[in-house]
Parts: C-alpha cells; sequence; structure tokens
C-alpha cells in the first residue's frame, strides 16, 4: 500500500518535472520561496537540508544568499531531480539525492537547518518524517515549514488531489505535531494567502 502510493507520487512529480518551473503554481512557489528568505537565519557555513526539494529552485536562492553554505536537496521523484542538477549553477556546494522524507539517508545531527516547502503536505505519516527531521538536526538547529495551512482544528483537513490526497495542518496541529517529536515551535507567519510558514527548533543539548 505505502509502495503504491510513494509510486503514484513518483509518477505525478517525474511527470510534471519537465514543465514545472513554467506552470503556474511553480511561479507561486517561487514567490513564497522569496518570501521565506526573509526569515531564514543561518550560521556560517552552514549544512543545510532540502526535503522534497523539487527542480531545487529553493536552494539555488538559499545558495546565491549565503555564499558559504553546503545545501542537500532530496526528493522521491528523479525526474525533479534531473531538473535540479541541469539548472546547479553551486556545483560542488549543492548536491541532490533521490530518498523518501520518512527515511531520511542521512546521519544525527548532521544539518543545521532543514526546509521543506509545499512538500510536506504530500507525507502520509507526518509524525515519522518530524522523527526524522529531529534527528538529522543538530541541536539548535531549525527546520522551516512551509505549506498551505488550514483553519480546521480538530484533524488534518484532506483534499482529494493528487494520489491518496493532500494534508493541511492548522498552526495548532503543526505546534502538536512538532512537540511529540521534540521540536519546538518558535513562531508562525504567513507567507502568501494560506501559505504559512512554521518556524522549529531543535532544543540545545545540555
Ligand atoms: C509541489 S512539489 C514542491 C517542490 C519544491 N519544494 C518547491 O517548493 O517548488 C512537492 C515535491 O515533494 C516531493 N515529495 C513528495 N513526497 C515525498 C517524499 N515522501 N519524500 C521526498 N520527496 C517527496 C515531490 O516529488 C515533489 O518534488
Amino acid at each position: 500500500m505505502t509502495y503504491n502510493f510513494l509510486g503514484n507520487k513518483k509518477l505525478l512529480f517525474d511527470q510534471w518535472a519537465p514543465s514545472y518551473d513554467w506552470l503556474f503554481p511553480s511561479i507561486i512557489y517561487q514567490a513564497i520561496h522569496k518570501r521565506l528568505l526573509e526569515y531564514v537565519d543561518l550560521p556560517k557555513q552552514a549544512n543545510i537540508l532540502d526535503m522534497g526539494c523539487g527542480t531545487g529552485r529553493l536552494l539555488e536562492r538559499l545558495a546565491t544568499k549565503f555564499p558559504d553554505l553546503r545545501g542537500t536537496g532530496l526528493d522521491l521523484s528523479s525526474n525533479m531531480l534531473r531538473m535540479a542538477r541541469l539548472s546547479n549553477h553551486h556545483r560542488p556546494r549543492l548536491i541532490y539525492i533521490e530518498g523518501n522524507a520518512e527515511s531520511l539517508p542521512f546521519g544525527e545531527g548532521q544539518f543545521d537547518a532543514v526546509f521543506s516547502t509545499i512538500s510536506f503536505l504530500h507525507y502520509l505519516s507526518p509524525q515519522q518524517v518530524l522523527s526524522e527531521v529531529a534527528r538529522v538536526l543538530s541541536p539548535g538547529g531549525r527546520f522551516y515549514l512551509v505549506d498551505i495551512t488550514t483553519k480546521k482544528e480538530t484533524k488534518p483537513q484532506v483534499l482529494p488531489i493528487s494520489p491518496r490526497g493532500i494534508r493541511l495542518y492548522s498552526p495548532k496541529q503543526r505546534e502538536l505535531l512538532g512537540s511529540s517529536a521534540g521540536l519546538l515551535c518558535l513562531s508562525h507567519y504567513y507567507l502568501l494567502g494560506p501559505v504559512l510558514l512554521t518556524i522549529f527548533a531543535k532544543p540545545p543539548s545540555n
């Protein structure tokens, strides 16, 4: 079941990849990336991960703004990654790896920040993904979660678009999901319409 779900999502994004950057949703996503940059705070020589990186546009922007960062883009879709590698202007600082956000192929405490833009809503096991984010973040590291939000407080709002739907979480639900993975919610900011940035921190170790 999970395999088919992932296969279907991968197929959807593999088919979308060649035209992704030129279609209307991506124009909106790029406006969202620009707004997100206003809230990003990174240490010097930060090592960052973009989960569900798509064609790599956010990492390109981050690498331009922070010339000493190193970044890894991870995505389920090999075609998205192919597009990202073709337009990688920051090699070897930026690299792209195929993988699943539910089982990150990285060691503990490896990243100073993790980003996820318009991708978390596709995950069937948000709790598992957040545990993985908490595991790969260094103490004090930040998780920047950007997705469409909902006002429904009781449970995630499931919209029947894309294979097995997408899931929208209210600000409160994000806080609860984060805290059960050991991540502290620092703040929420609306970036564009219902697209909400939530910034989490992994508590510093004692
Ligand atoms: C709407 S696109 C957003 C891409 C990019 N973050 C952006 O802002 O343009 C969602 C991306 O999430 C990826 N994705 C979906 N489920 C995933 C998973 N379980 N693990 C890794 N990537 C996933 C898709 O392949 C797709 O590239």
